[in-house]
């Protein structure tokens, strides 16, 4: 019933209880997966239509289109309820996850639905994260599907522990025994290595309501629940309350010297005054004097709940850091092992960078190997180089800085994180910390008496890199080879790495997919560090078609340092020019990947120099250049 109607029929003071007791009933949050055919629009359709939270008006809307395209005659076609504000959803496009709300007298129900397309990786990623329970769909008529299993897996992987097989539409089994025991004896074959804790199996008609709400008399034999009354009878160790306190620190609340509080929504756990605790990456210890509110100090804060902690000590805690019991510490460490969903359309390469999100922490981020990726649909373990949308990936993380983290299946909040793109900010990737790596122990920066400085000085010029991008054939090695040879003749101590040469030697197992171009830039940029350290100026000549991998290289130098040289020759002349017959090659099909072709090459927004090879000799070009290091004082 609506709110307003009850709050119509109950006395201020019967309504004032009402709202009490919804408050107080237990929340259950669940998935649902599997796709249209399974019915599964009808069964969220039923389960909202039974629980009576439907306006009327909707109802009424429902009816009217059931005649007019409904699938089931002159009954409601609950499916176009569910769908129907779905397609409203959807002008919005942007969200893939609907939560839809309903309540009965013993529990409040949040379902995450997840639309079955394609994306369904990545919305399941999203629905699932939150969600304590999942009602897998299948059709009684077909059974177990691969599409089940694909679904299995990612609850199991998610976290979830408890899992419902709905096999619905018995009555067109005509609500046979014996084709719902085989489905679950099939279910239960090859869910038992996902270990959940719960598992159960209703027979249920979507359409005509057996078995979702009420327990149906067509299925005499079936002596389990509803799977409502399931759904509200599930004890689900969702009590994060009893957890170990976490609360990852949003910001630091200063208003004025007298006051220094820690802001954040408490994650697992409660808390007191009088309370140690720690900063999970420091070590350092506090005890908390008081917990503020907007209404107040508290006696206890639990989880969920958005506070700011007061410490009796002035401690180093800055924003990203989490706060915790000292005798349960999380792990603390700059290299793990993850499960990693990706969720873009380009592909996650190992040794690309990208913002990694724990908690309240960002923090920069590389997959240094994919260890496997695993085929959700067969559950194999396969060897990849990258990992394409919707695919799973188990993978060695390694970070910039140390970030504290339980493993997932411990904490759900503490363990999962999300990967976003440096240039989009969008999040391409989801993330689940299984344990800590120990990093390459004994390796320690070695600490060298002749300094970086002392050695430029020696050489009486500034350390630069100077980056040339741009098409093969563009004239990259040309010009860089013009400019070395005016430097050297100025007496300044320069090296040219050149993409061939390169690849001749320390590159030489790489060739020229996506994943190899950015481990052979990541070697590059490397390399041209080194060769800083060593003082001398370095001409970088490498395609580097992908502006990530080329920002890589400038952040890993000096403020200054890196100049970026984009040699821009339109395509049609490279073709033309065709140094090594490759174009040729390539256009005949003969050569794969090949730049400006069949790979994509991304030109640079903000390079120090761009170069119009169309107009001009190269020596003017190299001329302009000497002059670019002149003006950002690497020479005199
Ligand atoms: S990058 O894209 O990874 O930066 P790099 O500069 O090292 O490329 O190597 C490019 C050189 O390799 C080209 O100049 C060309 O001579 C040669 N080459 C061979 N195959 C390809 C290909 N498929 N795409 C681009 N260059 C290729």
């Amino acid at each position: 019933m609506q709110q307003s109607a009850i709050a119509e029929k109950l006395s201020p003071e019967a309504f004032a209880e009402y709202l009490e007791s919804q408050e107080k009933k237990s929340f259950l949050r669940f998935i649902t997966c599997g796709s249209v055919d399974d019915g599964k629009s009808t069964l969220i359709g039923r389960l909202l239509f039974e629980t009576k939270l439907i306006f009327e008006d909707q109802l009424a809307a429902v009816e009217r289109d059931s005649k007019k395209h409904g699938t089931t005659g002159e009954d409601i076609d609950l499916a176009l309820l569910v769908d129907g504000l779905e397609a409203e959803r959807q002008q919005g496009i942007t969200i893939d996850v609907a939560y839809r709300f309903f309540t009965t007298d013993k529990r409040k129900f949040i379902v995450a639905d997840t639309p079955g397309h394609e994306q369904y990786t990545r919305n399941m990623a999203t629905g699932a994260s939150t969600a304590d329970l999942a009602v897998l769909l299948v059709d009684a008529r077909h059974g177990i599907q691969v599409q089940t299993k694909r679904h299995a897996f990612l609850v199991s992987l998610l976290g979830i522990r408890h899992v419902v097989l709905a096999v619905n539409k018995i009555d067109l089994v005509n609500f046979d025994r014996a084709k719902f025991d085989a489905i679950r004896e099939d279910f239960d074959k090859f869910a038992r290595s996902f270990d959940f804790d719960t598992l159960v199996a209703v027979p249920i008609s979507a359409r005509y309501g057996d078995n979702v709400v009420q327990k149906s008399d067509r299925l005499p034999w079936y002596d389990g629940p509803s799977l409502l009354e399931h759904l509200e009878e599930i004890e689900v160790q969702s009590d994060l309350i009893e957890r170990p306190f976490r609360m990852p620190v949003q910001w630091v609340n200063r208003p004025n010297l007298d006051f220094r509080g820690f802001s954040g929504t408490i994650a697992t756990g409660k808390i007191r005054p009088g309370d140690p605790v720690v900063v999970a990456g420091s070590g350092r210890e506090a005890k908390v004097s008081k917990i503020v509110t907007m209404d107040g100090e508290l006696p206890e804060a639990v989880a969920s709940e958005a506070v700011t902690i007061c410490l009796d000590r002035e401690i180093d805690v800055s924003r990203g850091d989490i706060l915790v019991p000292p005798a349960h510490r999380p792990e603390v460490t700059d290299q793990f092992a993850a499960h990693i969903v990706w969720m873009a359309e380009e592909e996650m390469f190992p040794g690309r960078p990208y913002l990694l999100k724990i908690g309240t922490r960002t923090v920069t981020a590389q997959v240094t190997e994919i260890k496997h990726r695993i085929d959700v649909n067969t559950f194999d373990h396969l060897a990849a180089k990258e990992l394409g949308l919707n695919e799973v990936g188990f993978c060695n993380v390694s970070l910039s800085e140390e970030i504290a983290f339980d493993p997932y299946e411990t904490n759900r909040d503490t363990g999962a994180f999300v990967l976003i793109d440096r240039l989009t900010n969008a999040t391409v990737g989801a993330g689940m910390v299984w344990f800590a790596l120990r990093r390459a122990t004994n390796i320690h920066w070695q600490a060298l008496d002749v300094s970086k400085a002392s050695r430029a000085a020696l050489k009486g010029q500034k350390p630069a890199v100077l980056w040339f991008t741009g098409l093969s054939g563009s004239g990259k090695s040309t010009i860089a080879n013009l400019v070395e040879k005016r430097l050297h003749a100025q007496g300044r101590h320069t090296y040219i790495l050149d993409g061939d040469n390169v690849r001749h030697g320390l590159n030489r197992d790489l060739g020229f997919t996506d994943a190899d171009r950015v481990e052979n830039i990541r070697r590059v940029a490397e390399t041209s560090k080194l060769f800083t350290e060593a003082g001398m100026i370095t001409l970088v000549s490498f395609i580097s078609p992908f502006r990530a991998e080329r920002r890589m290289a400038r952040e890993m130098l000096a403020e200054g340092e890196f100049l970026e040289v984009y040699i821009d020759t339109p395509i049609e002349i490279c073709r033309q020019r065709d140094p090594k017959g490759l174009y040729k090659k390539a256009d005949a099909g003969e050569l794969k990947n090949f730049t400006g072709v069949d790979s994509p090459y991304e030109a640079p927004e903000h390079a120090e120099i761009s170069i119009d090879t169309t107009t001009g000799e190269p020596e003017d070009h190299a001329e302009r250049i000497v002059t670019l290091l002149k003006e950002h004082g690497i020479i005199d």
